[in-house]
């Protein structure tokens, strides 16, 4: 049986690595989806085929995280289209690595807004209309807590905060039975972090298992958390990393 039939997911940065691999198994488990993206627009339509390829509504939208209105009307624009969101996965982000004193207060503002601001916007967007059994999931990163290699600051700063928000969104959100978690991937193969890039036998270095991540591994963590089994699960902390040890 399809444990998320007749739900609405929203899924930023669905285009793309992780939020593309979460979409398509959120679809495959019966939930209709919308996907966000910025850039790719090829790449969101391709993805959102496949998601109605697999048996879902899918709509592919772009909004850009780092524009509050834009978040925002893309959240309006899937409730319209596909009925109230049920599922909010906070998915889009961006990493980029400097040395403390090189980085610009243009990159912590790009990156707090993306990572961070957006957030907020979309999670506050979506609840306006969100029922009980509600879930919303963070994206975070096993670096909001162990930075093993320099220049990640400012990622592990907005990583670590949204482990924060989580908490408290997930006290709040108590009462209407929405439940809040963050999902804290570690290395997993995408365009952000290539399992064949530079960067990436130090990172395998680290790890209980040797190997990277699949977006695959991460979404049946977030289906866990998305469906109706989690109900007793709130203000979370998970950690899949490969058991990195830094
Ligand atoms: N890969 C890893 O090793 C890893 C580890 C820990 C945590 N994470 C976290 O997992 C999440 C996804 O990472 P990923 O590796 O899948 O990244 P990715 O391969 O770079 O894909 C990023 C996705 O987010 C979208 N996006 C980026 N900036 C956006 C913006 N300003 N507005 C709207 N959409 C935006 C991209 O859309 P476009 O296609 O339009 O650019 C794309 O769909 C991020 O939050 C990241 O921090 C990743």
């Amino acid at each position: 049986m399809k444990k998320l039939k007749n739900k609405h997911a929203f899924v930023t940065g669905g285009s793309r690595g992780i939020g593309a691999g979460i979409a398509l198994r959120l679809a495959r488990e019966g939930a209709n989806v919308t996907i966000t993206y910025q850039h790719s627009a090829q790449a969101a339509e391709q993805q959102a085929q496949l998601l109605r390829d697999s048996g879902a509504r899918a709509l592919a939208l772009r909004a850009d995280s780092n524009d509050p209105q834009a978040v925002r009307a893309a959240v309006q624009q899937a409730v319209q289209h596909l009925g109230t969101i049920d599922i909010l996965v906070n998915n889009a982000g961006i990493a980029f690595y400097d040395d403390f004193m090189q980085l610009s207060l243009e990159q912590f503002e790009l990156i707090v807004g993306v990572n961070i601001r957006s957030v907020f916007v979309a999670s506050q967007a979506v609840l306006e209309q969100m029922q009980a059994g509600g879930r919303i999931i963070h994206i975070g990163s096993c670096q909001a807590n162990r930075i093993p290699h320099p220049g990640g600051s400012l990622y592990a700063m907005t990583k670590s905060a949204l482990a924060g928000l989580t908490k408290g969104m997930a006290r709040d959100l108590g009462p209407r039975k929405i439940t809040v978690n963050i999902v804290h991937p570690g290395p997993v193969d995408t365009d952000m972090n290539p399992a064949n890039g530079p960067m990436a036998a130090g990172q395998i270095d680290l790890m209980a298992l040797d190997r990277f991540g699949s977006v695959e591994d991460i979404a049946a963590l977030v289906a866990y958390l998305a469906g109706a089994e989690s109900g007793y699960v709130t203000g979370a902390e998970f950690t899949i990393d490969g058991g990195t040890n830094c």
